[in-house]
């Protein structure tokens, strides 16, 4: 008996590091889990290898590409239990060094993806009529300052905000949001 039997999970960026990672404990512990990334190859042979799971293509800065894996979902699994919105990207750089168009990349991967997938997903639990549980991977870097992280840092301090509002208003629906803040792990983002 797992913790997570019957329980459908939608984990984004989990083509590799983290979190495939959370995929395999995702599957051990009984949920059914979709992967979502945009590399597509990768994804594919990291769902291939685990029972119950499924790779789909989701760039998270989609608004369609969203309702489309989320409506899906639903239409195949029933419902959706958990998400975990894991995927992001780093920018080391300077302050004074970040162009515009890199900053707005970030913010659009990392803050305006995990808006996304919080809505989405919510509103599909809302719908249901059940509860479930949401996960946000910040970082250390949106609990304190990092040098060379304006961007990156912006963002997950953004990511830790918006989970309060949400966990303050979802609470009484009984959908959970928590933010994750991990220090440095060797993954393919830190190479
Ligand atoms: N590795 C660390 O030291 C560290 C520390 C603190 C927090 N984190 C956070 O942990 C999470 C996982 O990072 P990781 O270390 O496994 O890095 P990673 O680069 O291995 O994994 C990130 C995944 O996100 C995917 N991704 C990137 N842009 C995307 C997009 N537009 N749409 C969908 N997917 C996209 C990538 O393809 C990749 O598979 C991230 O949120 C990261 O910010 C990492």
């Amino acid at each position: 008996m797992g913790r997570l039997d019957g329980k459908i999970a939608i984990i984004t960026g989990a083509a590799r590091g983290q979190g495939a990672e959370e995929a395999r404990l995702f599957v051990a512990e009984g949920a059914t889990v979709v992967l979502t990334d945009v590399l597509d190859e990768d994804g594919e042979r990291t769902a291939a290898g685990l029972d119950r799971a499924e790779y789909l293509h989701l760039d998270v800065r989609s608004e369609p590409g969203w309702q489309q894996i989320v409506d899906g979902t639903v239409a195949r699994h029933g419902r959706v239990d958990i998400l975990v919105n894991n995927a992001a990207i780093d920018l080391d750089r300077r302050f004074e060094a970040t162009s515009l168009e890199e900053f707005e990349r970030v913010v659009s991967i990392n803050q305006t993806g995990v808006f996304l997938g919080m809505r989405t997903v919510a509103s599909a639990m809302i719908a249901g009529g059940h509860g479930g549980s949401i996960i946000n991977i910040s970082s250390v870097a949106g609990l304190e300052a990092v040098r060379g992280r304006a961007a990156y840092g912006a963002t997950k301090w953004a990511v830790r905000g918006m989970t309060k509002v949400a966990a303050l208003e979802w609470g009484k629906r009984g959908i959970r949001v928590n933010s994750v803040h991990p220090g440095l792990i060797e993954t393919p983002m830190t190479a």
